[in-house]
């Protein structure tokens, strides 16, 4: 760790160029070098790179992996998605605040620990998981928890930890022409300079190639679009931002197909004109850092990145990655973008959208990791062919992320179309409640449906899809993903900032067994004003997990309605608990009854 917080400020200044649109990367260093960003380095930023404090402030404040305060010399946090929680994490996080002697989202008092949680990190088929001093580690046990505190209290660098608990398993369990195809790196973009930039565009439109991270919209056009609109230079984005929780098939092909993503991310260049490309990595998957700085050292020895690409006079690209620091919205392309310009990352209003004014106002196509590695199989078999897979409004083939209920978590790949059922059954899942399809802003589908297919005509879904066995409790899962949402919201409008978090209340109050047929008309009043006033689609969604279950498994909702008129969420009489116990009286005086409440 470097003593000196100045001298960690200036060395990642100097690693960044001075530029301010690189803040977040700097913050971050900083962080990484000192543990927190201290008044010295921000000042020493502030000098150096000619910004406002207030505005380094905002962002440093923004993103949940930055700290401005020390946060112990070992931070420790628990992926807290709902498959987590089913594999015990909770159970597991309060062994080790006992075990170390803390208050969880406390600093030890001398300054070495911090335990809290954070959400899903990306590893829920080998969960539980858990990220310190943000780096992963896999398949948390009582006895690897025992292990670690062990390691904490000796003080021993988390680098000479047993490389064991890294481990990060790939779990491919289904391959398909995505990850089945053998090729060579340079094939794609041999085949596609050997068309011609114009059939190159001809062939992603004929593949009808839609992008992978949730919406769909076609990527031939897509890039297209970008082509043709006016700007001084051109950018490509890979969202590698992967935030929902249940997703974790990018994490996948960066680490087992970089080259495929990278040289997609080349064909959209040689398709749009763009000289400069990022990865927006997340922040969980820190430990990919150095394989990807590998895979594009190796591409530029080879003459696949930088100038003169495999020869071609004037085909320039190279491609930077930017490390994100624990902003699920970051992963909406406009807030992406405002990170990568070393802003918050608040969504921005659309149109204009990023393909006219994107990076730095210039025409950007983002697109997620499977767009663009599926982009190579369009530029060495043909658009045709390519189009040929899957189902008429979905072409290709699709990875799927399975996790929760089943003997084999892990990634799926297959044609569009696939029946839920199929899926179901090749994970070795038994006794099958409920399939939740795309994450909290997806779908949860119930056993009579799982002859549904997956697919933008039928369940569209980035990646995700949960398994939820007959012993799980819908509620409860949906009450996991309203948190989740509250949590992640970016606070810039009123009605998701505000909303998310009184959705939360809601079903905090319902599982507290003070709920009232009177909150489902409030749960759907709610959901119309995030649906009519958000900013994003984070709001737009944020109801989507309640009213989902509630249509499909209102009985565990019913369960918890212990009246028939409004309740109160606020429970005097058990609010007082605590004091009652301090005290050591329980006697009828100490208690509020029922009229004095009123
Ligand atoms: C709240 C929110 C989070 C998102 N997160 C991601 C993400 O992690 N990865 C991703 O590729 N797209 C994400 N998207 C969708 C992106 O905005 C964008 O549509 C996508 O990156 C475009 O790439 P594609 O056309 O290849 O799908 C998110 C959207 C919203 C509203
Ligand atoms: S809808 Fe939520 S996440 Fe999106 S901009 Fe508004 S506050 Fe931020």
């Amino acid at each position: 760790m470097t003593p000196d917080p100045a001298e960690a400020a200036a060395t990642a200044m100097a690693r960044h160029r001075h530029d301010p649109h690189e803040l977040l990367q700097v913050l971050r260093e900083v962080q990484e070098s000192c543990g927190w960003i201290t008044p010295e380095a921000i000042d020493c930023i502030q000098a150096r790179l000619g910004l406002p404090r207030s505005k380094i402030l905002g962002v440093a404040t923004f993103y949940s992996f930055l700290h401005i305060n020390p946060c112990g010399r070992y931070r420790i946090l628990f992926s807290d998605n709902i498959t987590d929680r089913m594999l015990g994490n909770q159970v597991l996080l309060d062994r080790m605040c006992r075990n170390l002697w803390i208050e969880r989202g406390k600093v030890s008092e001398d300054g070495l620990v911090s335990v809290d949680s954070t959400s899903c990190t990306g590893l829920c088929d080998q969960g539980p998981a858990i990220l310190v001093n943000g780096i992963a580690i896999t398949r948390l046990s009582e006895a690897r928890v025992d292990e670690i505190c062990d390691l904490v209290r000796e003080q021993i660098p988390v680098g000479d930890w047993p490389a064991e608990f890294f481990r990060v398993d790939e779990n491919i369990h289904r391959r398909d022409v995505l990850l089945g195809t053998p090729w060579l790196p340079g094939a794609a973009l041999q085949a596609a300079m050997a068309r011609g930039t114009e059939a190159l565009i001809g062939e992603m439109k004929a593949s009808r190639l839609r992008g992978r991270g949730g919406a769909g919209f076609p990527a031939g056009l897509k890039w297209q679009a970008c082509r043709d609109a006016p700007g001084k230079a051109r950018y490509l984005v890979c969202n590698a931002d992967e935030g929902e929780p249940g997703n974790f098939k990018d994490r996948v092909l960066l680490a087992t197909a970089a080259d495929a993503v990278i040289e997609g991310m080349t064909l959209g260049a040689l398709a749009t004109g763009a000289w400069r490309g990022f990865i927006y990595l997340r922040g969980e998957y820190r430990f990919l850092l150095g394989h990807l700085e590998g895979v594009l050292e190796r591409r530029r020895a080879a003459g696949l990145l930088g100038e003169s690409i495999l020869g071609r006079e004037g085909f320039d690209f190279d491609v930077a990655i930017h490390v994100g620091a624990g902003a699920y919205v970051c992963g909406e392309e406009s807030a992406l973008i405002e990170s990568l310009e070393g802003k918050r990352g608040t969504p921005r209003n659309r149109p204009p959208y990023p393909v006219t004014h994107g990076y730095l106002g210039q025409p950007t196509v983002v697109n997620n990791v499977e767009t663009f590695a599926s982009s190579c199989l369009v530029a060495l078999k043909g658009g045709a062919w390519y189009a040929d897979i899957g189902t008429r409004e979905s072409s290709g083939t699709k990875l799927l992320c399975v996790s929760g209920d089943c003997a084999r978590p892990g990634i799926y790949e297959y044609p569009f179309g696939v029946e839920v059922r199929q899926v179901l059954e090749d994970c070795g899942a038994r006794k099958t409640k409920a399939v939740q399809v795309s994450g909290p802003s997806g779908a949860c589908v119930p056993a009579a449906e799982f002859g549904r297919r997956i697919g933008f005509e039928d369940l569209p879904t980035a990646g995700a899809l949960m398994v939820f066995d007959e012993s799980r409790d819908m509620f409860q899962v949906a009450r996991n993903f309203v948190h989740f949402f509250a949590h992640e919201s970016c606070g810039f409008c009123t009605p998701c900032r505000v909303g998310t978090s009184l959705l939360t209340q809601m079903m905090d109050k319902l599982a507290n067994g003070h709920g009232s047929p009177y909150d489902f008309a409030e749960i759907e009043k709610m959901n119309l004003i995030l649906q009519s006033m958000s900013h994003c689609g984070l709001g737009h969604s944020a109801c989507n997990p309640v009213l989902t279950t509630i249509a499909k498994f209102r009985p565990a909702y019913l369960r918890r309605l212990a009246h028939e008129e409004f309740e109160p969420a606020f429970d005097l009489d058990r609010a007082l608990g605590a004091a009652r116990q301090m005290t050591g009286r329980d006697d009828p005086a100490a208690h509020v009854l029922p009229e004095e409440a009123t």
